[in-house]
C-alpha cells in the first residue's frame, strides 16, 4: 500500500478549488492500492489531517472552506511529518505527498521547500520550477531569453514613478496590469486609457510589490496539458473562450456561464502539433516537473505567445487539466495513479 497525503486547502484565493479538487483525486486513489491521508490547510495556514468522510461526502455543489481537522499536523526536517494526537506528537508515515493547492504558499516553492526539507517526495514541479512558474516576470524574461514569444511588457516595483504616456506609447491600449505573483485574475485590470494605468497598478501592487504592464493581445486562448515523461507529453489543446471581457475572477468562479471550456480546441492538426511542441518546451525552459498547464494566446496571424504556466492546475473532475488527458486517452483516475507513481523514489 503506498500511503500519500493529499495537501489541500490553503491560504491563496483559490482555497475552495482547491478542496474540490483534492476531494476528486481522493475520490481517483483506489483504496485497494492506495492509503489516502488528506491533510487540510486553513486559510490562516494551520495544517490538520482531514476528516476523509467530510472531503468525499462534502456536497461537490458548494465549495466549503477548510477551517479545522482533527489534529494538527507538523513538519520535521528530516523526519517526514508528524500529527498531534493523544496529547503527543507522533510521526504520520507517507511515502508521498500530492499538494493539490494553487497560487502564492502553495504552488510557488514555499510547500515544496518545506516538503523538500521533510525529506517527502512529492507530485509536481519543485522549489525553482514553483517559483518561477509563479513569477510572472522571471518567467517572461526565461521564455524570451529562449527564444518563445511574449506579450511586450514592462515591469514596475511598488512605489516607482511610472509616466502613463510613456508607457502607452511604448506598448499602446489597450493594457493588462497585473501582480507578478498571484493567480486566478487576482488583482488584474484591462486598462483602456491612459488615466487608468496609475490606479491599476495600485491595485497590483495590493497584491504583490512587483507588478506587470502588458500589452493586450488580440487572440484565442488556447492551453495545453503537460504530463511529465522522457519526453514530456502534451495533451490535445483545449481553449478558453471567455464571456466576460476577459478571463476575469468572476468568469473563473463567480460566474457558471463566464468561459466556455472548450475541448478539444478547434486548430487544424498543424496548428494542434505547433502548440504541443512549444508547450513542452516552455515546460522544459520552466524546469518543469511532474504535470503543467501552459497556456497560450494564439493570434489571427498564426503566432504563439506565452501567457503563463500553471505548475498546479486546476484539477477537479471538470478542469481543463483532466479534461485535456481524458480526450488524450487518460481518464483521471490512471492520470492521478501515473503522477502519483511518478513522485515515488525509484527503488
Ligand atoms: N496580455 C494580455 N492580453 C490579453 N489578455 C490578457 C493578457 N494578460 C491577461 N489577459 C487575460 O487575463 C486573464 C488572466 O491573466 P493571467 O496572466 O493568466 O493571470 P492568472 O495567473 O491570474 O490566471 C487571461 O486568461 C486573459 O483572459
Ligand atoms: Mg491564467
Amino acid at each position: 500500500m503506498i500511503r500519500v497525503g493529499i495537501l489541500f486547502g490553503g491560504q491563496s484565493a483559490e482555497h475552495e478549488i482547491s478542496v474540490q479538487s483534492a476531494r476528486n483525486v481522493l475520490a481517483a486513489l483506489p483504496a485497494t492500492h492506495y492509503v489516502a491521508v488528506p491533510i487540510g490547510i486553513t486559510r490562516q495556514g494551520q495544517w490538520w489531517l482531514a476528516d476523509p468522510a467530510w472531503l468525499s461526502q462534502a456536497d461537490p455543489q458548494r465549495l466549503p472552506a477548510f477551517e479545522q481537522g482533527m489534529a494538527p499536523v507538523g513538519v520535521r526536517p528530516g523526519q517526514g511529518l508528524v500529527v498531534f494526537q493523544k496529547q503527543q506528537w507522533e510521526p504520520l508515515p507517507l511515502d508521498v505527498v500530492f499538494p493539490v493547492l494553487h497560487g502564492p504558499c502553495g504552488e510557488d516553492g514555499t510547500v515544496q521547500g518545506l516538503l523538500t526539507l521533510a525529506g517527502l517526495p512529492f507530485v509536481g514541479a519543485g522549489v525553482l520550477g514553483s517559483a518561477l512558474g509563479m513569477d510572472k516576470e522571471v518567467m517572461k524574461r526565461l521564455l524570451t531569453q529562449a527564444g518563445l514569444a511574449v506579450a511586450p511588457y514592462c515591469c514596475y516595483r511598488r512605489g516607482e514613478t511610472v509616466d502613463p504616456a510613456a508607457v502607452v506609447a511604448q506598448l499602446g491600449l489597450p493594457l493588462f496590469v497585473k501582480p507578478a505573483n498571484m493567480g486566478s485574475s487576482v488583482g488584474i485590470t484591462k486598462v483602456h486609457r491612459a488615466d487608468e494605468l496609475l490606479p491599476a497598478l495600485a491595485t497590483a501592487w495590493k497584491y504583490d510589490a512587483k507588478a506587470l504592464v502588458e500589452q493586450a493581445i488580440v487572440g484565442r486562448e488556447i492551453e495545453c496539458a503537460i504530463l511529465d515523461g522522457s519526453p514530456p507529453q502534451a495533451s490535445v489543446p483545449g481553449e478558453i473562450i471567455p464571456q466576460h471581457e476577459f478571463y476575469s475572477y468572476a468568469a473563473k468562479y463567480l460566474d457558471e456561464q463566464g468561459a466556455l471550456l472548450k475541448a478539444p480546441a478547434e486548430l487544424s492538426p498543424d496548428q494542434v502539433k505547433q502548440v504541443q511542441q512549444l508547450s513542452v518546451r516552455v515546460f522544459q525552459v520552466l524546469e518543469g516537473r511532474g504535470l503543467a498547464r501552459v497556456d497560450w494566446f494564439f493570434t489571427p496571424d498564426g503566432r504563439w505567445l506565452v501567457n503563463e504556466i500553471n505548475t498546479i492546475p486546476g484539477f477537479t473532475q471538470i478542469s481543463m487539466y483532466p479534461k485535456l488527458w481524458e480526450l488524450s486517452g487518460i481518464p483521471y483516475p490512471e492520470l492521478v495513479s501515473r503522477l502519483v507513481t511518478m513522485a515515488l523514489p525509484t527503488p
